[in-house]
């Protein structure tokens, strides 16, 4: 019989990243599994979340809670509400959430409450710090869920030195959860829309630039726009890089980042920012645009943690705005550096990498096919 699955989200990413699962389920699945999308409503620009609905074909969601922003309590709250009352109501054989936003943790608890199933795609990742709420929110649903999903070798290890039996393949349940290293949902997603933003993305022309002649960049973590020091130390370095460099920088921008430049950012800076053409700042920008834009950067800069990513998987460097990041690999391996939200450090990062000849990008993602195996598995689960 067909098991009925309710797939949770809300914040940008989640929306790109459930594009996979409901394509593997179009595809491949459909006679075995029905997916009911809610959205939690905690991204609500048209920018921010309908656009991708659009382009990246995923159907549009049954239900909207609306939850809009908020401090973490009230929006978690709202969503928690929201969510258990549709569980109640659609009797759901398992739900999916990803990531680690309020979204993510509101999903899973309410389900496990009710005893309802959790899959938790994204698992495992780790900062190691925990005033990130990001942090919070996945080792908490980690630990509420029944399948676990890591895209990587290094989320399943930090797993496992949780106290979780990587090996158990028996029944899963939230008692005795059973663990995947499955690959990476965001690689299947990058390698299926590359083709499609190649015919479709107008991105460059429209923004005035050419390939390898600009710089990626992208800043929305609180931890950057809401601490006036840090947002200072970051576009600071930024226009630095582009008097130094003559490269372009291209900044599709989060909302939040937009309304905190103006308060947060030294009347100097911010006038010099907005009278330099080369700063090309453009509304948040689309899946098919964003790839488009990573192919073709030289570089990325970015505090994003699925940017990081998928500048690896163009072949592009990348500098970190933030302090750590879930995805070591690619440090490790000197395809990123980490350089905090420090003015020096993030001119000195851009240099390194500038100049470095040797790159290697090792396959640390999976083979583009972690949807199929996820369905899978959650089939096998149900059954
Ligand atoms: C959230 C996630 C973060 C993820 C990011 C992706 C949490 C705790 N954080 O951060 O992990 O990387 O999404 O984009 O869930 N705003 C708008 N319009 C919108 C959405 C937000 O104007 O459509 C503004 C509001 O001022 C809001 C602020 O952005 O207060 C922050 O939004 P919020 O959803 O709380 O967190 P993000 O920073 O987007």
């Amino acid at each position: 019989m067909k098991k009925k699955i309710i797939t949770i989200i809300g914040a940008r990413p989640q929306i790109i990243k459930s594009s996979a699962i409901s394509r593997a389920i179009r595809t491949s699945f459909r006679d075995d599994l029905e997916e009911i999308i809610v959205h939690t409503g905690q991204h609500y620009d048209e920018n921010m979340s309908n656009v991708f609905f659009e382009e990246m074909q995923i159907p549009y969601p049954d239900y909207n809670l609306n939850v809009g922003s908020g401090t973490h309590g009230k929006q978690t709250a709202k969503m928690l509400e929201g969510l258990e009352e549709i569980y109640l109501k659609e009797h759901p054989d398992a739900i999916i959430v990803y990531g680690d936003t309020n979204s993510t943790i509101a999903g899973a608890l309410a389900a496990i409450k009710i005893h309802i199933p959790v899959v938790h795609i994204e698992a495992g990742l780790r900062s190691f710090n925990k005033r990130m709420p990001e942090e919070v929110n996945r080792i908490a649903c980690d630990h509420m869920s029944s399948l676990l999903f890591s895209p990587t070798q290094t989320g399943l290890t930090n797993l496992e030195k949780e106290g979780f039996d990587i090996t158990y393949r028996g029944k899963a349940n939230a008692d005795t959860p059973v663990v995947y290293h499955c690959g990476d949902i965001m690689y299947d997603n990058s390698l299926y829309f590359s083709k499609v933003s190649d015919e479709k993305s107008t991105v460059l022309t429209d923004t005035g630039v050419e390939k390898n002649n600009f710089i990626l960049c992208t800043v929305h973590r609180d931890s950057n726009t809401d601490v006036k020091e840090n947002m200072n130390a970051i576009f600071s370095a930024l226009l630095d890089i582009v008097k130094e460099s003559g490269l372009n920088i291209v900044l599709p921008i989060h909302p939040r980042t937009k309304k905190k430049m103006k308060d947060q950012l030294d009347e100097v800076l911010y006038d010099e920012i907005q009278n330099t053409p080369q700063f090309k700042i453009i509304p948040p920008a689309g899946f098919l645009d964003i790839i488009a834009l990573e192919k073709n950067a030289k570089m990325v800069i970015t505090d994003s943690g699925g940017l990081q990513k998928e500048s690896f998987f163009f072949r592009k460097p990348c500098v970190i705005l933030r302090p750590q990041t879930e995805w070591v690999e690619i440090v490790n391996n000197g395809n990123a550096i980490l350089a905090d939200a420090d003015r020096i450090r993030i001119k000195e990062a851009f240099q390194k990498l500038i100049h470095k000849k040797d790159y290697t990008f090792p396959n640390y993602y999976g083979d583009g096919k972690a949807a199929e195996f996820i369905c899978e598995k959650i089939i096998e689960m149900l059954n």
